[in-house]
């Protein structure tokens, strides 16, 4: 649940008398195991019996009494979770995600024995450190145990399992080490559980003004800047994309602009969300089947505003702007018609082949507005912007287009270390022609051939020479590949990708580089 307790401490595990002690195993090449001493004969009594061999998601359940250690444990039950061979793991992104994986799983199995709160032996093992151990266990452990039971009134158990309220790591050295990585395991957790909760609400529970409301307690509680644009102040502006979206809908809507200052004042990074609170698709509507599932189209605003709560926590050295353009997408009277045209802000105008492709026309305005007024040094987007992206690369990556060689190469590698992998695709002047308009800049449609590189090119032309990334997340938001820690429904895709960037962000990295 948000805010569980993580704990890091140096009880003895003899000493831990709560519901449940996990024991992490891993296993040599031989296939020995490894690692903690302390466990050995209870190990080496299932090895006898082939029960428990340590191989990777291996996990045996034992009551007491333990076997040849009777006597040493005052748990209730003890968990012993394989690792498999962790010493023949080279790449230090694959050993993030055993933990984060061994991490779910423990929480799967808390889940199933209604444990609420848990103690896991902190091991040790060559070349993989106890703080990484600490905080992708950590992470994964926290991420697999995020419920959404908000709208449940009705209980068919008796006892509803309401999550873990408490994880402690026992440890027997680098105590304050691991401590800072139990801290960053916490922050990102608890912004990738605050936004799926934001995507898990349906789209009368969560409207543009829920998202404004949020951003100014946010602000309110962590010393941000929070600024809210209204639909008046975007007329104002010439913002035409985010208004003509939201021209059939009884919602007003609002772009959330969150600031983050660092006392000594350096680089500025702009984050964009697409906070489309719901998509039926305008005029041009979409079928009915399916349609349910366009709550979650505004999983990259979800994203980008729950990173900001690790920013306010956290407090990097650069200067951090997230901006949401925040509507729905209806049909209304009043609504866009195909064949319109609008005039974006900057003065782009565009001819609407597609009111259902709309994320474009709002993220427009947001992208050439935010690097108007704030200049920054790189610009990253987050959006559910096409159906194509997922035909290109299924629910396990996003898909990532880019105008810098430098920014696309840092966030792949980020997007690997996280468990949230990216895959760049390309931009061109061949594209772009296919959203040459007859009788206007731009049309927002450019046909079915690489409907996601198209919708790139229209955001690319808002960006000027700005180093910037888009990351299309439609195929990951939710449904993203079966994962232990992550579960059915929004994953919150990209906040942890967001809150590593800006953590290994170092002044002056992007400068300079071409595409
Ligand atoms: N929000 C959708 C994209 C989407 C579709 C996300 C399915 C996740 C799952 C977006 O607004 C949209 O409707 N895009 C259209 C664009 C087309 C009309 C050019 C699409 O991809 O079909
Ligand atoms: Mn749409
Ligand atoms: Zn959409």
């Amino acid at each position: 649940m948000k805010n569980t307790k993580l704990v890091v401490s140096t009880k003895k595990i003899e000493e831990y008398s709560g519901d449940l002690l996990v024991i992490l195993v891993a296993l040599d090449e031989k296939g020995n195991f490894i690692g903690d001493d302390r466990f050995r004969p209870i190990l080496e009594s299932l090895a006898e019996y082939k029960e428990f061999t340590g191989k990777k998601e291996e996990q045996l359940q034992l009551y007491p009494p333990f076997g040849p250690m009777a006597e040493k444990f005052q748990c209730r039950r003890l968990l012993l979770v394989g690792l498999g061979c962790v010493s023949s793991i080279t790449d230090n992104n694959v050993k993030n995600e055993v933990m984060r994986t061994a991490g779910g799983g423990i929480a799967s199995q808390c889940k199933n024995c209604k444990v609420a709160s848990v103690g896991i032996c902190m091991p040790a093992y060559d070349g993989l450190p106890d703080t990484v151990i600490g905080e992708f266990l950590s992470e994964g452990v926290l991420l697999g145990d995020y419920q959404f039971l908000k709208y449940k009134t009705e209980n068919t158990q008796e006892n509803p399992y309401q999550g873990l309220t408490k994880v402690e790591l026992l440890v027997t050295t680098r105590l304050q080490a691991i401590r800072r990585s139990a801290v960053k395991a916490g922050n990102s957790a608890n912004s990738v559980i605050t936004a799926r909760d934001m995507a898990n609400e349906p789209g009368n529970g969560w409207t543009a003004s829920h998202f404004a409301k949020h951003a100014m307690e946010l602000a309110k509680n962590l010393q941000l800047r929070c600024t809210i644009l209204e639909r008046k102040d975007m007329v104002d502006l010439g913002m035409g994309g985010i208004v003509a979206v939201n021209q059939g809908s009884e919602e007003p809507p609002k772009i959330i602009i969150l600031e983050y200052v660092p006392e000594r004042q350096g680089e500025t990074i702009l984050l964009v969300g697409k906070g489309l609170t719901f998509d039926s698709g305008g005029i041009s509507l979409k079928p009915a089947q399916g349609m349910m599932d366009m709550k979650y189209d505004m999983c990259g605003g979800a994203a980008v505003l729950s990173a900001m709560e690790t920013v306010g926590r956290e407090k990097p050295g650069v200067r951090v702007v997230a901006i949401i353009p925040a509507t729905d997408n209806m049909s209304g009277g009043g609504a866009l018609k195909p064949g319109d045209i609008i005039t974006h802000y900057g003065g782009i105008t565009a001819e609407i082949e597609s009111t259902d492709a709309e994320g474009r026309l709002i993220l427009a305005d947001a992208l050439a507005y935010g690097i108007e007024k704030f200049r920054p040094d790189c610009v990253i987007d987050l959006a559910t912007l096409t159906g194509s992206v997922i035909f290109a690369l299924g629910h396990h990556y996003s898909g990532l287009f880019s105008n810098n060689q430098q920014l696309a190469k840092e966030l792949i590698a980020v997007g690997k270390a996280c468990g949230e992998p990216l895959w760049r695709l390309p931009l061109g002047e061949m594209y772009v022609k296919q959203i040459k308009s007859q009788i206007a800049d731009i049309k927002n449609t450019g046909g079915k051939p690489a409907g996601c590189i198209t919708a790139a090119e229209y955001l690319h032309k808002f960006v000027g020479k700005t180093p910037w990334a888009h990351l299309d997340i439609a195929g990951t938001a939710w449904d993203f590949t079966e994962k232990t820690y992550i579960p059915k429904g929004p994953s919150g895709f990209g906040v942890r990708i967001l809150i590593e960037f800006l953590r290994r962000w170092e002044n002056g990295k992007l400068k300079d580089e071409g595409c």
